[in-house]
């Protein structure tokens, strides 16, 4: 089975065509932009679209990008563009090893982007093609992602991984486990996929199913948050956390999972920029290994007004049935599907930049997010989280 599933947005095609040709009787009725936070990884494609001696495309944070993986098996993430003269790279060739630019045929080596060749120069040249550098940025594959470090404006050629943050990864509790993953593409900005990621109240009226919950199934929650603090000088990795402790659990699905009489453990992290790592274990009956289930969901810019979101899981629990993985996938894409057709319809509505409104306690997640957001990208300000809190809301 393909390890990439973009789920295809069913009703996209027909309401984005819609909305172009509205569009040309409305100026300046493209989606809000908002601003994007650079000096982070993020998942630029999955690893298997490329295969050794291959390259693609790809958009991230509005830069375009020459993606590949060289003969030797090494990944790597150019800046689309020649800095000759701008023709993108992706309109050359690659032998496998290196990229060559269709115009002058320049000549780079992909992963540092090193000039090793100019081919109109002659003997009364003194210009060093090994002087010149295309764009070229950190790339490692983790999780079936292609990771790509993006720094800020003015910061230089990145030659130390070491000096980057750590490439973020879903946990893992065993050795053996089993993993799946999907994407969508969303037509809005990142603040708002990443704020529908977190937001409890459209539960009941987006995600409603027959398996899962219906309108009617709305209660009031309480739910407990504590500030998650990082070790990042510029706040970067800052977040919170929802944790909850399940009390001894007895139910028919718990033993279904082979949990019976053991305690349940959940946390939510967010952390900025854009990840949601959940977690979910269980101490297995009998002292056998733990059971946990893992997952996590970035929400990363393709340009300023539209995303992707990417969720990544990995467990053990049901690890020797059969069908679950497609019948986990199938649930999962149904689920992002609901969420990705609701934003599309969203979008439809924030081309007129209506005013936005978030109240306490179900957006209160929302307005720390955009705290910790400016004081990433300001550099001041404090953690709006400061001691742990409850929430409450009815979903
Ligand atoms: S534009 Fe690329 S080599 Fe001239
Ligand atoms: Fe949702």
């Amino acid at each position: 089975m393909p390890l990439l599933q973009v789920v295809q947005p069913v009703s996209q095609t027909s309401i984005l065509a819609t909305m172009k040709l509205r569009d040309d009787n409305l100026p300046g009725a493209t989606q809000p932009a908002t601003e994007l936070i650079f000096g982070e990884w993020y998942p630029a494609m999955r690893g298997d679209a490329v295969r050794a001696g291959e390259t693609a495309t790809a958009l991230l944070l509005g830069v375009p990008l020459l993606m590949g993986r060289r003969r030797d098996g090494a990944v790597f993430a150019m800046r689309d563009l020649c800095p000759h003269r701008g023709i993108p790279l992706s309109a050359g060739w690659f032998d496998g090893n290196e990229v060559q630019c269709k115009y002058h045929g320049w000549r780079f080596e992909p992963c540092g982007g090193q000039c090793t060749e100019i081919p109109s120069l002659t003997q009364f040249d003194v210009l060093q093609p090994n002087k010149i550098y295309a764009g070229a940025y950190p790339c490692v594959e983790r999780d079936g992602h292609l990771w790509v470090y993006l720094p800020e404006a003015g910061a230089g050629r990145i030659t130390d991984l070491n000096k980057l943050p750590p490439v973020p990864e879903v946990p893992k509790f065993s050795a053996k486990f089993r993993s799946a993953h999907l994407s969508a593409e969303l037509p809005c900005n990142v603040d708002h996929g990443i704020i529908g990621l977190m937001d409890p109240a459209h539960g009941p009226f987006v995600h409603q199913a027959w398996w899962w919950r219906s309108r009617a199934s709305i209660h009031e929650k309480t739910k407990k948050f504590e500030p998650v603090t990082g070790e990042r000088a510029d706040g970067g990795d800052a977040g919170f956390r929802m944790a909850s402790h399940a009390p001894s659990a007895n139910s028919a699905p718990y033993r279904l999972l082979g949990v019976y009489g053991s305690e349940i453990t959940t946390t939510i992290d967010f952390v900025l920029p854009n990840r949601r790592f959940e977690t979910i274990r269980a101490g297995a009956r009998g002292g056998g290994e733990d059971k946990w289930f893992a997952s996590l969901t970035t929400v990363t810019p393709i340009t300023p007004s539209t995303c992707r979101i990417d969720v990544v899981a990995a467990w053990n629990v049901f690890y020797n049935v059969p069908f679950v993985k497609p019948i986990a996938k199938f649930f999962g894409a149904r689920f992002v599907r609901q969420d990705q057709e609701t934003m599309v319809e969203q979008a439809e509505g924030l081309r007129f930049r209506p005013a936005m409104m978030l109240i306490d306690d179900a957006d209160l997640p929302a307005k720390w997010y955009f705290a910790l957001k400016q004081r990433r990208l300001t550099g001041q300000g404090d953690h709006p989280l400061k001691e742990p809190v409850e929430l409450h809301w009815r979903s």
